[in-house]
């Protein structure tokens, strides 16, 4: 899977190089393309800001470096039919969950635009718009400095979906959102530590306890953080037993 970030702080990206994601690249599984936006300024000073248009606070980003780095990026299309989704982390855009990062990880490319200051002119999003999949996205609601940040979790998301990433594909089925839940507790050794007993049911041996106690667990634990999760599923997904409690 090809990913191209557009960045004035490509640096920010270089985690990217570690762990699973820096070995999959290594491996060609991940094709992760940096690209600085003052590489397409054409002024001396390499000027990518200027004051919003109808007053206010802050700087906005300008239209220009912005068209040509993502002409740049578009051009460099190894398939004549192949396009990326433009991707732009902001505060306003559709929430990133695990079914965006699925959905997005299905498709062969995915572009970043990087906002940082108080966004990108808008015109930039509406011309890419003509021709590609502009996605506006959120890593939820809260308000960082800029979209690198967001971007690194968004690459780790989808990165680890991609076949070969993560070495026991079935380590990807039973954590959190995946059933529409959240992950059960987890316990290793030592059986006991700091008088802390690991649950009894784990060392029973007893597959459909173990199952059952599981399924409990991830359920109360849902019910108890993230209520929302909970009254948003389809009910067929609970059981009778889980009805009554
Ligand atoms: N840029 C600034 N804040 C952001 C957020 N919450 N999600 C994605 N990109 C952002």
């Amino acid at each position: 899977m090809r990913f191209d970030v557009v960045t004035i702080f490509p640096d920010y990206l270089a985690p990217l190089n570690l762990s699973l994601i820096g070995k999959a690249r290594a491996k060609g599984l991940i094709d992760l393309r940096v690209h600085d936006l003052r590489d397409f300024t054409t002024d001396r000073h390499r000027t990518v800001d200027d004051t919003p248009y109808g007053g206010g606070a802050g700087m906005v980003m300008r239209p220009e470096p912005w068209g040509e780095a993502i002409d740049h990026v578009l051009a460099s299309s190894t398939r004549p039919e192949s396009a990326p989704t433009l991707v732009v982390p902001s505060p306003a855009g559709v929430p990133f969950t695990q079914e965006l990062a699925k959905t997005l990880a299905r498709t062969e490319w995915v572009a970043f635009a990087c906002g940082r200051y108080e966004g990108i002119d808008e015109r930039v999003l509406d011309d890419a718009r003509q021709r590609i999949r502009v996605m506006p996205v959120s890593l939820g609601d809260y308000v960082l400095n800029g979209g690198e940040v967001a971007v690194m979790a968004m690459i780790e998301a989808m990165g680890r979906l991609v076949p070969g990433v993560i070495g026991n594909p079935e380590s990807l089925v039973e954590e959190s959102h995946e059933a529409g839940m959240l992950e059960y507790p987890v316990y290793t050794k030592p059986g006991t530590w700091r008088g802390r007993a690991v649950p009894d049911v784990l060392l029973s041996g007893n597959h459909a306890a173990i199952a059952r106690w599981r399924r409990d667990e991830a359920l109360s634990r849902t019910a108890e953080r993230r209520p929302d999760l909970i009254d948003g599923a389809p009910s067929a997904q609970f059981d009778e037993s889980d009805l009554a409690a």
